[in-house]
């Protein structure tokens, strides 16, 4: 399979990495950055491209951008791992377009085109006869939508709950456990590259809400936007109440959740007992499904970061890659 990528942020640096250190059988012709790009249909070496952007910060040449990878590299799948832009879905939703139209399949780790545009990309995808996945837009490297659209096909799922933003989740627990001010546990969660570019998305809450919509419409095909959640961030939230949930042995995580039959959207910080299934520690994230023929199912792992990121990522990649190569 031929990729181009189009990011070299925290979750393009994960999937060079990862391709520079394995082989998944995946050729890179094509990739850029914010001001530079390269194109090749001969193969690009991730490593070199590592290198070259941590000793010049570009990743090509400054001649080539990536509109330009995307029109003209050579590719089997376009994988748009650029950072968000909620408002617009731009750059990346027009990069997808140009892909799909192409007849390219499209991975896409970005939140924007998914939660605004995916019906609409869907169609698109499937006009053209390609896939388009973007299991990496929610829960970082919980398979949670390829286990809520494939897996759990044959099942009603009645409710959906949710630890979603890594970046709150890591400074709650900071909060609780080491006892640091907010602005302290959000520099390191920002340090560690958990946050997105502006993270007041993460702390408003309107991260973890995008992942809703995401949800919302791709699982259970509805046709929400922001709008539609009843969103409370982490931004308001004291660090007496932090304390004061200690002291009941509780403690305070941002739940998600979907209750499809009741049309609730809601995304609130909870007080909740330590030993539930959704506290979980740091950038770690949970979800619990109340389905009609599996039960409850609990999910938890690293719901950001570079390379966990880039395993749903690399994930999608594979699935096109194998689905494709079993002749369907
Ligand atoms: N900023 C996001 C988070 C990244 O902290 O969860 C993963 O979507």
């Amino acid at each position: 399979m031929r990729i181009a990528l189009i990011g070299t942020g925290a979750v393009g640096r994960g999937i060079l990495e990862a391709l520079a250190g394995k082989d998944l059988g995946i050729i890179l012709t094509g990739v850029a950055d914010s001001r530079s790009g390269v194109v090749n249909p001969d193969g690009i070496s991730p490593s070199e491209v590592l290198r070259r952007k941590k000793e010049t910060g570009l990743c090509g040449d400054a001649s080539c951008n990536a509109e330009d990878v995307v029109r003209n590299a050579d590719y089997d799948i376009l994988v748009e791992v650029s950072p968000t832009d909620a408002g617009t879905g731009e750059p990346a939703t027009s990069y997808i377009r140009t892909a799909l139209s192409r007849g390219c399949h499209v991975v896409t780790s970005n939140k924007g085109p998914v939660a605004l545009h995916y019906h609409e990309l869907k169609q698109e995808a499937d006009k053209a006869g390609v896939s388009f996945r973007f299991e990496a837009t929610v829960a970082g490297a919980i398979p949670i939508l390829h286990t809520l659209l494939e897996s759990l096909g044959g099942n009603d799922v009645h409710a959906l709950y949710g630890v979603l933003n890594g970046t709150c989740n890591y400074i709650l627990t900071r909060m609780a456990e080491e006892g640091l001010s907010y602005r302290q546990a959000l520099d390191e969660a920002r340090a560690l590259g958990y946050a997105e570019a502006d993270p007041t998305y993460d702390v408003k809450g309107i991260d973890a809400a995008i992942k809703l919509v995401i949800l919302a419409n791709t699982v259970w095909n509805q046709r929400i936007t922001l709008d539609d959640i009843d969103i409370t961030g982490i931004d308001l939230l004291t660090e007496e109440a932090i304390r004061l949930a200690e002291e009941q042995d509780a403690t305070i995580r941002l739940i998600g959740e979907i209750i499809p039959e009741k049309q609730l959207y809601r995304l609130s910080p909870r007080i909740i007992q330590k030993d539930h299934p959704l506290v979980v520690q740091g950038s770690l994230n949970a979800i619990i499904l109340r389905t009609d023929l599996a039960g409850d199912l609990v999910f938890s792992g690293k719901g950001a970061g570079s390379l966990e990121t880039a395993s749903a990522v690399l994930g999608d990649i594979t699935f096109i890659r194998d689905w494709y190569a079993g002749g369907n």
